[in-house]
């Protein structure tokens, strides 16, 4: 997955979610205040997120050098509607990516193409350092680990069922499907991570927001890696799987 994200992102990776886009507006403005050229914040959601994951990071840095992130870090108490909110959603998206990495092998598992496959090996391994690192954001903010259920991702994985259920076998079709239902549970990721991400750097949690924009990277990445799969091969297979077999089906009529 090294090598292909980091193909993804030398591609550059296309707008293609809304929650990002509050990632990347937020990361516009944050930018914004630390450069006075917009042509620079103008390119690719990558460099936009860099761009905020840099400023976090330094920030976060100077801030853990003077011991004010510490400061913050402790100060968190879970007890604002703001705060409420933010752990609330850090225990859905903790319950998300460990729903993620029980769904991912049944998806590997279905998948027809190697190429597929091992993007979801690759994604499997990743989420398990998502769960792991989440642990981490909720140790940075003195705030016990928990997983909320996340009724938005039962119903993707329940998707996936059908989608497993409802294609057959060994089809491009059932991967198409697949990667669909994949890039499903990432938007849901990038909106949860993008929107955290700017309520961390709002609440000044630093420490909590380098970790989160980790993951958010990550996730986009995915996401973009997945469209390339989709489009470079899959979709057009699946498009004449159909036509091939009524192709065969008439010449077989025309045989008769
Ligand atoms: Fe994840
Ligand atoms: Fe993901």
């Amino acid at each position: 997955m090294k090598q292909s994200s980091t193909t993804a992102r030398t591609r550059g990776r296309k707008p293609n979610s809304t929650a990002s886009a509050q990632h990347r507006t937020g990361s516009r403005q944050s930018a914004a205040s630390e450069n006075s050229n917009p042509r620079s914040n103008a390119g690719s959601t990558s460099g936009n997120t860099r761009t905020n994951s840099s400023s976090g990071s330094s920030s976060s840095r100077q801030n853990t050098a003077n011991g004010t992130a510490r400061e913050h870090s402790h100060s968190f108490k879970g007890e604002s509607p703001l705060e409420k909110f933010f752990l609330a959603q850090l225990k859905d998206i903790y319950y998300a990516e460990k729903k993620i990495t029980q769904s991912l092998p049944k998806m590997q598992e279905a998948t027809t193409t190697e190429q597929l496959k091992d993007a979801f090996e690759d994604h499997l391994h990743q989420t398990e350092r998502h769960v792991k690192r989440l642990e981490k954001v909720f140790q940075t903010i003195g705030q016990k680990a928990e997983a909320e259920k996340c009724e938005a991702i039962e119903g993707i994985a329940r998707e996936v069922d059908n989608i497993i259920k409802e294609t057959e076998e060994g089809t491009l079709t059932r991967d198409a499907a697949l990667i669909i239902a994949a890039q499903k549970v990432e938007h849901y990721e990038i909106a949860t991570y993008g929107g955290l991400v700017q309520l961390a750097i709002t609440m000044q949690l630093h420490e909590a927001a380098d970790l989160l924009d980790k993951t958010l990277v990550e996730e986009e990445d995915t996401d973009a890696l997945l469209t390339e799969i989709a489009e470079n091969e899959i979709n057009l297979r699946a498009e004449h799987e159909g036509s091939q077999e009524g192709e065969e089906e008439n010449e077989d009529e025309d045989k008769e």
